[in-house]
């Protein structure tokens, strides 16, 4: 048994050896304490000299490699597939290693609206950076964090007058859901603590997240162990008959338990790209004034235009009490997030339950780089650039009807079962999973960035995008969704 295992060893090692070509470390147990220590001196002493330079100038194959061995990407085994190295980005156009140019019809998953090196962007940045690049939030405050909270209160829908600061879009809605519990308890109705979700959606990937995101196609399935909270069914696609989906809503609505319903309006992105009406978002809200439950918007990718409207939630006209936003915020340059919250719900979220000897609670939050000067910065940039003459408007209006044309070939394929455009969003909906790998390992020589999951090939391309832009970008999804069967 012991011999089995040593020479299982031996072979680990030797494989080792022969993929990275270096040494391989000695099996712990066959050192002492002090040998270990001194090995591990040597090897950080090494690391404070050449090592870090010689990766960063190290041949783009081995690169690649030792990005795979040492690497997670997102939703990826490790080692996964091998990625596209990127050397810089500019404009709309992400440059490879060897000088490929990609335009990214992703926008940095839906967050670089602007594109790449925006002056504007880079100039508040630098400037931040000449000052101070990072403060803790607790007891301290700063110029472009208080700027960046008036901003967002007076550009989100009305009544949305307090806001938190987090640090990605998941945090936001963690910070929501935590609001939502906070504010029943602050109420004095502690029993109101579960949340209702539409199948479909998708919030994130923290546990809180996760647990109202679709349990099937919120990429989240296998994880049996996290709290659930109440599904219902996802309204039907925009323009079809949503009675039946409502009277569903309306019975959960109902039940004593629920604190909030949570949802992205009238577009699930990653849960399914799939857009709905206006009006089933109308008669939520009136559903949730109806059975006192909260409405939570996340509008972490809808917000600041990408839909045709500023928010989502402006086409059906409401205002929900508790939105989240992240992504486009900072224009896809640094990670943030932001909850806001109606000023009814904020003061309830910090209350002593009425009639219990229960404390006064603050926000129960408060993460290490909340309210990052940074990420406040470049936000103020990116949001007054995009307001500045209504020029995310006009480019979102541009950008739908070149998707609607461009995108017009793939209708009738045999391969796409629908096609569909919403502001700067183009679906084609396949009949088969698309690999996203193969589609990546297409990119370089397509010229665009895409990156499709599941049936779904979309694009959102940077408002930044010319027409040719554009253009390009749907000529690569046609050429993808005709030569589908390439790409299984
Ligand atoms: C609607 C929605 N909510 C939340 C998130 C999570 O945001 P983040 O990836 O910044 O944590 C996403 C990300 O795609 C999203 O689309």
């Amino acid at each position: 048994m012991r011999r089995r295992a040593g020479t299982n060893a031996r072979r680990a090692v030797a494989e080792w050896r022969l993929r990275c070509g270096r040494r391989a470390p000695q099996p712990f147990g066959k050192q002492t304490r002090l040998q270990n220590a001194t090995a591990l001196s040597k090897r950080r002493a090494a690391l404070k000299t050449d090592v870090v330079e010689r990766a960063l100038r190290r041949p783009t194959p081995q690169h690649i490699e030792a990005d795979r061995a040492k690497l997670w990407h997102p939703y990826a085994a490790t080692p996964g597939a091998p990625c596209l190295p990127v050397r810089s980005a500019e404009g709309v156009r992400l440059e490879l290693e060897d000088g490929t140019q990609l335009i990214d019809g992703m926008s940095s998953w839906w967050a670089a609206v602007h594109g790449y090196r925006v002056p504007e962007l880079d100039r508040a940045v630098a400037d931040q950076l000449s000052s101070v690049a990072h403060v803790m939030f607790g007891g301290l405050t700063h110029r472009p964090a208080v700027a960046l909270g008036e901003l967002l209160v007076r550009c989100t829908p009305p009544g949305l007058d307090r806001v938190f600061l987090a640090d990605s879009g998941s945090v936001a809605v963690e910070v929501a859901l935590k609001m939502a519990a906070q504010y029943w308890r602050g109420r004095g109705r502690p029993e109101k603590c579960r949340f209702v979700a539409l199948r479909g959606g998708y919030h994130g990937d923290t546990l809180g997240a996760m647990s109202v995101s679709d349990p099937a196609t919120g990429r989240h399935e296998a994880f049996a162990t996290i709290p659930r909270h109440h599904f219902v069914a996802r309204p039907p696609s925009r323009g079809a008959d949503f009675t039946k989906a409502i009277e569903s809503l309306a019975e959960v609505l109902a039940r004593d338990d629920v604190a909030a319903l949570i949802l992205e309006p009238l577009v699930q992105g990653a849960g399914g790209m799939h857009f709905y009406d206006p009006g089933y978002l109308q008669q939520a809200r009136q559903l949730c004034d109806d059975h006192d439950v909260l409405l939570i918007c996340d509008e972490i990718a809808t917000g600041f235009g990408r839909t045709g409207h500023w928010f989502a939630c402006d086409e059906a006209r409401i205002a929900p009490d508790i939105l989240c936003v992240g992504k486009a915020l900072t224009g896809g340059y640094v990670t943030m997030g932001a909850t806001l919250a109606t000023e009814k719900v904020a003061s309830h979220v910090c209350a002593a339950p009425p009639g219990s000897q229960d404390d006064a609670l603050p926000l129960m939050h408060g993460p290490t780089f909340m309210g990052n000067p940074l990420a406040c910065a470049v936000a103020l940039a990116s949001v007054s650039k995009l307001l500045k003459g209504g020029w995310w408007r006009r480019r979102v209006r541009a950008i739908e009807g070149q998707l609607c044309a461009g995108l017009n070939p793939c209708v009738g394929l045999d391969t796409v079962a629908d096609v569909r455009v919403k502001g700067a969003i183009g679906v084609v909906e396949m009949k088969a999973p698309l690999d996203a790998a193969k589609v990546a390992a297409a990119c370089p020589a397509l010229g665009v960035w895409l990156r499709p999951f599941g049936t779904r090939l979309y694009t959102m391309p940077p408002f930044a995008c010319t027409a040719r832009d554009v253009a390009r970008i749907c000529e690569a999804v046609c050429f993808v969704a005709a030569n589908a069967g390439d790409y299984h």
